[in-house]
């Protein structure tokens, strides 16, 4: 059934900026809006239908996870998830955090903010030209000093997912603690924090069809952080502050349908994305480069430069389709993508990349569509 929030005449191939709500998840949410309003903190009798949903909530996102509930701790999103994982392990002072140059900036600027206020060092590793980053070089960057590593598991832009696994025993093997921002991974791939070995990782709900302005941060038992809002102690301490119930509820909804669809979607996302790259490259042979790594990629992620245009250029020629040139969180800003710069690739090939990203409602004849007016815009600007 198509989303009420889906303009039939633009395909919206956007869904790594944001998801529309999935309505099972706002159907779910509705009654701690409009009913049950009493604080969960509290012991009066309106205390226990909000208090349930929240253990409810808490339960299902760790589920998502394959976490413990009380490793569950409930933000504002992904933005914040990151602070508090980065900030929350160094703001103590001093030591050493590693990260990684294509991370999203909730994670660069916290990182910076460490260096600037709290005389932490930070190294910053690169990537190579498919996007991934070296073991061996995270080996070489820890020292006795490490106390956090932070690399995402997937990136918004070109999807490609790190190897976050290996990278965590490394980090493990010395001494630190690791962090995955997995904003963008979480409910389009299987996300296990045990087979993962992780200690703290990142989850944003408008990312897996709950509303925009909810996440979460998984965070290891034993694991302390200091507090990013100090107050009455709601979440552990760690984010003071009466709970938002309803969105709890909401992303505790999109993570119970993530679990169960995950595997399926991610085949059937799979498949419309190949088709997409393959219906362009033979649409506009020899003009279609794929950005990222081939394999170690977001099923539903497409990113790709068309020679001969600037990707501002082809998606305003193509008022039809919804998509992304650069990271979301940056449009309106004209230079080429920082994270395809620090792939290596050249700006002419940054400044085309476009970003398709498919997600619970495209369909294949959306794809079809997709690639045949990306390819007569193309063809008109080229
Ligand atoms: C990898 C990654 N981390 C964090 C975020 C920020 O999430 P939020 O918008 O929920 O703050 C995003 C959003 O694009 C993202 O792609």
């Amino acid at each position: 059934m198509a989303h009420p929030g889906l303009d039939p005449d633009v395909i919206y191939c956007d869904y790594n900026a944001t998801t529309p709500v999935d309505p099972r998840v706002s159907a779910a949410a509705w009654p701690y809006f409009s009913g049950f309003f009493g604080n969960p903190s509290t012991s009066s009798p309106y205390a226990e239908g909000p208090r349930r949903a929240l253990r409810v909530a808490r339960r299902q996102v760790a589920e998502l996870l394959g976490a413990g509930p009380e490793e569950i701790v409930f933000t504002s999103g992904g933005s914040e998830s990151d602070t508090m994982a980065v900030r929350g392990v160094a703001v103590p002072g001093g030591g050493h955090v590693v990260t990684q140059v294509t991370e999203h900036p909730a994670v660069l600027r916290s990182c910076e903010s460490l260096e600037r206020l709290h005389g932490v060092r930070v190294t910053y590793l690169p990537v190579d030209a498919d996007g991934l980053v070296d073991p061996l070089d995270l080996e070489a960057a820890l020292t006795p000093r490490t106390r956090l590593v932070s690399i995402m598991l997937a990136n918004g832009e070109t999807g490609v997912v790190q190897r976050v696994a290996e990278l965590a025993e490394i980090a493990h093997r010395r001494g630190a603690l690791f962090h995955t921002d997995a904003a963008q991974a979480v409910g389009k791939i299987p996300v296990s924090v045990a087979e993962l070995g992780v200690d703290l990782l990142t989850v944003a709900g408008h990312k897996l069809y709950a509303p925009k302005g909810v996440g979460a941060l998984f965070v290891r038992r034993g694991v302390s952080l200091e507090p990013t809002i100090y107050g009455g102690g709601q979440e552990r301490g760690l984010r003071a502050g009466t709970e938002n119930v309803a969105y709890a509820v909401a992303l505790g909804a999109a993570a119970e349908i993530a679990a169960g669809e995950v595997d399926r979607e991610g085949g059937r996302l799979r498949g419309l994305r190949d088709l997409l790259h393959r219906r362009l490259s033979a649409l506009l042979p020899g003009r279609v480069l794929l950005n990222g790594h081939t394999g170690r990629r977001l099923p539903g992620t497409l990113n790709i430069s068309v020679s001969g245009t600037g990707g501002s250029a082809l998606l305003a020629a193509t008022p039809g389709i919804a998509a992304a040139t650069g990271s979301a969180c940056h449009t309106g800003e004209p230079d080429p993508s920082g994270v395809l710069l620090a792939m290596g690739l050249g700006h002419e090939r940054a400044r085309g990349a476009v970003r398709l990203s498919l997600g619970r409602w495209t369909t294949r004849p959306e794809v079809e569509a997709v690639a045949r007016l990306l390819a007569e815009s193309a063809r008109r600007l080229g």
